[in-house]
């Protein structure tokens, strides 16, 4: 008999069974204090490798390596208790055939824990996909604008506005479903071939630059959130925290130089003969710097 606490996170399959129903909510997080902000608000948590973009400064995310989106997976399920956490597999970890990828996925999940991956590509990874989920592990499918392919598709451009590359994107969904993936990414498509994609698939779509038609959305909680300097059409500043953090810090280095900071209450007294009979203070806050 398990010794271990009852597991309560939201798993792939409770995400597979919400199909049609109230639209599941997702954003990436890279950290553990952004993910335990985030971890009660919203049904999964995806460690992207756009984290290659926003944390690095990577003009894409070709640099990613598998080392990177662990470590960060790792932070992430520290910070999280309720989410379902997927960890994207960065370029180069999968592509080349389906026991790499096996072998790859395995290492994400054994040494992070997340409850599941993602891959980019639709009907060229079914058969990859395939051979994961039926070795146990949960794969969401990633199709339209995958941003892995930057090279070869000519950049971060809205997918199927024709009639031949719309048909192409809804079999690559079609695909990525009937392999066995539990939800599909649908990324910078027209609304129509959203809308077509969502009624045509089995498992859940989780929409971004796809229309409100999807199962689902999710957005890059830096872009949302005002931190990224430039953003797609697609997205909503929800926040401005570039704004909120460049008022504290600039407050912040005033008082510094205005030697008010730090204060009184911020500064540690030597033991007087009152306070050594007094227990030794604790550093609260945890943080010793
Ligand atoms: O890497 C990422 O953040 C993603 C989302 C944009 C879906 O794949």
């Amino acid at each position: 008999m398990s010794l271990q606490p009852e597991r309560n996170r939201i798993s792939a399959n409770d995400l597979r069974v919400r199909k049609g129903g109230v639209p599941i909510v997702a954003l990436t997080s890279y950290h553990a204090h952004t993910a335990a902000i985030i971890d009660p608000l919203v049904d999964f948590i995806l460690v992207g490798d756009s984290l290659g973009m926003v944390m690095h400064g990577f003009e894409t995310t070709i640099p990613v390596t598998l080392d990177m989106m662990i470590l960060q997976g790792q932070a992430v399920m520290r910070g999280s208790r309720r989410a379902l956490v997927v960890v994207d597999m960065p370029f180069g970890s999968y592509e080349e055939g389906r026991e790499q990828a096996f072998r790859n996925a395995a290492r994400i999940m054994k040494e992070t824990g997340c409850g599941a991956i993602k891959v980019e590509g639709g009907a060229r990874m079914a058969e990859t996909i395939r051979f994961l989920v039926e070795r146990g592990i949960p794969v969401m499918g990633h199709v339209g604008l995958t941003p892995q392919s930057v090279n070869t598709i000519g950049g971060f451009r809205v997918q199927g506005r024709d009639e031949e590359g719309a048909a192409a994107i809804k079999a690559d969904a079609l695909a990525v479903a009937a392999a066995g993936a539990f939800a599909v990414v649908v990324e910078a498509v027209v609304e129509p071939l959203a809308r077509e994609i969502t009624r045509s698939v089995a498992i859940p779509t989780i929409g971004i630059g796809a229309s409100s038609d999807c199962d689902g959305q999710i957005l890059v909680l830096e872009d949302m959130l005002g931190l990224s300097p430039r953003v797609p059409k697609f997205v909503k500043r929800f926040g401005s925290l570039a704004g909120a953090i460049e008022a504290s810090v600039a407050a912040y280095a005033e008082e510094v130089r205005g030697r008010t900071f730090p204060a009184a209450e911020n500064t540690y007294r030597p033991a007087g003969p009152v306070a050594a009979a007094q227990p030794r203070a604790r550093i609260k806050g945890g943080r010793r710097g």
